[in-house]
């Protein structure tokens, strides 16, 4: 199958940019930015990205791409660091000029090339950069220039080089996937013959020969990413070894426990092991606040628990499957290139029993590749409902980052009926499917208000909701304000224990969707 390649140099975007080009229907593959190059091309390769990265391309020991790439004969695109690589290689220079540009800026085309091709000549790019070309060497032309003069994109006058300062990968990036578009298919020649049917085909197939005859056990969160695992797992190797353990933390939504047995039951599912763990895991989040700890203690007890049980039910090796998504392991910071910063540790990546299994080869995360919204058509293709795939997202440490404080009895008790009554009013007020996600959060601050007569001293609630398309990036939801007020007054009227009711208005970045 026809592929191009995603050198990553650690880039927060270099999975992104693999997912646009998926979007055309063509293959692609993301590896190491420092990788032999000789070992990782063949016939199959049609053209080579080279993604961005936190690091400064001047810096010397900054990560590079083997030097044979620039001697190669395919096309080859430099993205924001990637393109500074092909410029420094080719004698020119890249510095630090004191500024960042970060967020939208005009560009201007400044000549008729394939690149640019069907993009108008003025245009509103992205960008997110602190070091700029400050002079291109003798290979190359600028094609593109932004509005304070510096080189937005240039193409090498002898090879099939080009390289752009901008991220075209960032949906805000005008015509940025066209951009990509063009150097694909029109530049690549790559075919489109990729597409998430063959997915399915290849994922199955994967399984089957990766398992054999060992049972598998998957841990259900009662989101969308693991449900479709379950789906996929069942498909692919059939009701009996496969093994779906939903733990109730006690950190869950109401009526979750009984609505996600039956989901699982209507998919097919026959082992289902429903644990209540409630005591466990309240016992040893007690007085903790610190929301990596919790993350921690979370993930910990995840494991304990899960060891007992399958030591009770499942016999000799068993193969453990996550509903791991793409997110998660680049906000790890366990990305490809293994350079990605950590902004929060999510507990599904990394933990001791995880790591175990990935040494031992016995972890499967077929969606480790994904994107939610990919998932989300994953799960349609495999048969499930839209009240399934249009499920909310709902983290795995569940109620537990919703709290920012110590998570007691009482406090998830405000928390579940205000979520609970929030989720119902946008379900009522055809909001919900309009929202990507949408949830409660209860802040560490109590505030004075008066009820009747009395004086009052009771919780501030945030309500959020954001529209994003894969959760790296988030907008604030545009409330209509008439349902924003009927809801809150419907919180504060019915929920014991909540006097404020506030509406998060943060988008991601700089804030994250969660607040913990
Ligand atoms: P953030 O808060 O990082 O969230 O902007 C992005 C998406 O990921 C979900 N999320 C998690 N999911 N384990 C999970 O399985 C976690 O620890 C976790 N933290 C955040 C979040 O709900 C949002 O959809």
């Amino acid at each position: 199958m026809d592929r191009i390649l995603i050198l990553d140099f650690g880039g927060q975007t270099a999975q992104l940019i693999g997912r646009r080009i998926r979007d055309f229907e063509v293959y692609s593959e993301i590896v190491p930015g420092d990788r032999d190059i000789k070992a990782i091309i063949d016939s199959d390769v049609r053209g080579i990205i080279l993604s961005g990265s936190p690091d400064s391309a001047w810096v010397a020991g900054a990560p590079a791409p083997d030097a044979a790439i620039f001697d190669i004969d395919l096309p080859v695109l430099g993205i924001c660091y990637g393109f500074h690589q092909l410029v420094l290689a080719d004698g020119g220079e890249v510095l630090s000029l004191g500024y960042r540009e970060y967020g939208r800026a005009p560009v201007s085309v400044l000549l008729d090339e394939l690149l640019f091709d069907g993009i108008p000549r003025e245009f509103m790019s992205w960008m997110s950069h602190g070091d700029s070309v400050v002079t291109l060497g003798g290979g190359y032309e600028p094609i593109g220039i932004s509005k304070n003069g510096t080189v937005a994109a240039a193409r090498s006058l002898n090879k099939q080089f080009w390289g752009v300062q901008f991220h075209p990968e960032i949906s805000h990036c005008e015509h940025g996937l066209r951009l990509l578009e063009n150097f694909v298919c029109g530049i690549c020649h790559a075919g489109r013959e990729w597409n998430l049917e063959n997915f399915v085909k290849q994922e199955c197939l994967k399984l089957q020969e990766e398992v054999g005859d060992e049972d598998v056990l998957l841990l259900i969160s009662g989101g969308v990413d693991s449900t479709v695992v379950a789906a996929l797992l069942l498909k692919a190797l059939g009701a009996e070894r496969v093994w779906l353990m939903y733990v109730d933390t006690g950190l869950m939504r109401k009526d979750e426990g009984e609505e996600v047995e039956d989901i699982l039951r209507s998919l097919g599912a026959k082992n289902i092991l429903l644990v209540d763990a409630k005591e466990r895991f309240l016992g040893r989040l007690a007085g903790v606040a610190d929301p990596e700890e919790k993350r921690r203690i979370i993930g910990d007890v995840f494991i304990e628990v899960q060891r007992n049980e399958a030591s009770e039910h499942l016999s000799g090796n068993y193969y453990l499957a996550q509903g791991t998504l793409y997110t998660d392991v680049i906000e790890s910071g366990e990305g490809v290139g293994d350079k990605a910063h950590v902004i929060k540790s999510h507990h599904n990546v990394g933990t001791p029993l995880v790591r175990a299994k990935r040494e031992a080869g016995e972890l499967i995360e077929p969606l480790g590749s994904l994107y939610k919204d990919e998932v989300r058509r994953l799960g349609s293709i495999l048969g499930m409902g839209d009240a399934i795939v249009g499920r909310h997202p709902f983290p795995g440490p569940g109620l537990a980052v919703r709290i920012l404080s110590d998570v007691t009895e009482e406090k998830l008790r405000i928390l579940r009926e205000a979520d609970d009554i929030y989720i119902s009013e946008l379900r009522s007020r055809g909001l919900y499917y309009r929202v990507w996600q949408a949830f409660c959060v209860l802040l560490p601050v109590r505030s004075v208000g008066v009820a009747g007569d009395t004086r009052e001293y009771g919780c501030v609630l945030a309500l959020r909701a954001v529209l994003s398309e894969d959760g790296m990036s988030a907008d604030v939801f545009d409330f209509p304000m008439g349902d924003l007020l009927e809801i809150s007054t419907k919180i504060t009227n019915r929920v014991k224990g909540v006097g404020r009711v506030v509406y998060d208005i943060s988008s991601k970045p700089p804030a994250t969707i969660e607040w913990e």
